[in-house]
């Protein structure tokens, strides 16, 4: 089966092809085509995404990139022929919020016709709801012209299975399996009993780990995105080893139970910078005390929900698991505290968003797929963070 994956919820923008042989979770993987576009630059003026740039510069992207990984695949296409004028309305129709898409669309398909994809895959949720719909859009169009089912993924589920992917297979879990999901604009653990299983046992309760890491490096005057600067000064603070700095609060680390907060360590941290001009020194040992705080947080939160679900592995995904000190603290102390437990944390190259991870999440979800005239349910469904969810609800839905 080749899966055509697309992630839009966020900053990225990227189109994978990757084939899968044999049933979820079992099947070997190969990447044949991966292109993806950071729009990191567009975004650092404001100091965080924006979403209406970021949807307009998803849908100037998102052709090119979908032309680079079908080229990168190289599948077999069938002739290129125009589009019929029932063809042109109906994609007019479904791109009618993209209208640029439409003529890009129209010409790469006038030019290379139709790949053999046999599912389209597409981040549905959560995520900026206006950056999604481009994603979604698209695959309708997709789906529509190539005649092709689509899965609407999520986006958290794929973070947590690029996390157990390796060498072209998933990990053969053992269950029950506790992952922590550590993202921008996410934070919670989610716990499966199997595959496809998720259920919600924790989450923050205000700001996600990486939203705290862009917001502190903020105020410690570095650029968007904030992880990779704090990381980097908190190494050069470790390493250097500069005076540390004045200790700040592990909300809720204590608390008994999966929920966590950050908000009053950022609240710490601005109250630190605002008292007086900060050396060069004092703002790395400030990144690295932030940084130590979180990941004792997340570690003995980790401890709690390992015992409380007598967890047998322990997954660790999203874009702030690209963090070195995170990484090397959790390897370290689960290798001495929990040696029967396996621990997964995803290749650095999967670690922020990708659509590699899209295409695992439609491959789970594959038996459920929408067929390409059945699309007007698939709905953008926006960032979820800010809602309460009782502790326990469902958090995804096969
Ligand atoms: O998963 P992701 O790419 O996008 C979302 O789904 O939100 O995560 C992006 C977040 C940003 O907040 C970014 O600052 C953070 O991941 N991040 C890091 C590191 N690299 C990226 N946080 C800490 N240390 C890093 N090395
Ligand atoms: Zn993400």
């Amino acid at each position: 089966m080749h899966i055509l994956s697309i992630e839009t919820s966020c900053d990225e923008t990227a189109v994978s092809v990757v084939s899968a042989e044999g049933d979820f979770p079992h099947a070997s993987y190969r990447i044949l085509g991966d292109a993806l576009r950071s729009q990191i630059d567009l975004h650092r003026e404001y100091g965080g995404v924006f979403p209406s740039l970021a949807k307009r510069d998803h849908a100037k992207l998102i052709v090119p990139l979908l032309a680079r990984a079908l080229e990168e695949a190289q599948l077999p296409h069938n002739d290129a022929t125009p589009l019929s004028d029932a063809q042109s309305a109906h994609l007019t129709e479904l791109l009618a919020r993209e209208p640029d898409l439409f003529e890009q669309l129209r010409a790469h398909h006038e030019q290379h016709g139709r790949p053999t994809i046999d599912l389209i895959s597409v981040t549905a949720g959560p995520g900026l709801e206006p950056a999604l719909w481009v994603g979604v859009n698209f695959a309708k169009a997709l789906a529509y012209l190539w005649n092709v089912p689509v899965v609407a993924a999520n986006h958290l589920e794929g973070h947590i299975l690029a996390s157990v992917y390796a060498d072209g297979r998933l990990a053969e879990l053992a269950f029950p399996a506790l992952a922590l999901i550590v993202s921008g604009g996410h934070t919670e653990f989610v716990l499966m009993r199997g595959w496809n299983e998720y259920e919600k046992v924790g989450q923050t309760r205000d700001d996600a780990v990486g939203e705290a890491f862009d917001k502190v490096a903020r105020l410690l005057g570095l650029p968007y995105p904030g992880g990779p600067e704090i990381s980097r000064l908190a190494r050069e603070a470790r390493e250097a080893g500069y005076p540390t700095a004045a200790p700040l609060p592990r909300a809720m680390r204590d608390s008994g139970d999966l929920d966590v907060s950050f908000s009053g360590l950022k609240t710490a941290v601005r109250y630190a910078v605002q008292e007086r001009m900060l050396t060069d020194e004092e703002r790395a040992a400030i990144a690295r005390e932030f940084e130590d705080a979180v990941t004792e947080i997340l570690l003995e939160k980790a401890r709690t929900g390992i015992d409380t679900y007598a967890a047998r592995s322990f997954i660790i995904g999203g874009g702030v698991s690209a963090n070195a000190h995170l990484r090397e603290t959790f390897r370290s102390v689960f290798a001495a505290e929990y040696p029967d437990l396996a621990l997964y944390i995803p290749d650095p190259t999967l670690t922020t968003d990708n659509s590699v991870m899209i295409a695992l999440a439609g491959h789970a979800h594959a038996s459920s797929a929408h067929a390409a005239n059945d699309t007007d349910t698939i709905r953008a469904e926006g960032n979820k963070e800010h809602r309460r969810i009782p502790l326990g609800e469902r958090l995804f839905q096969d």
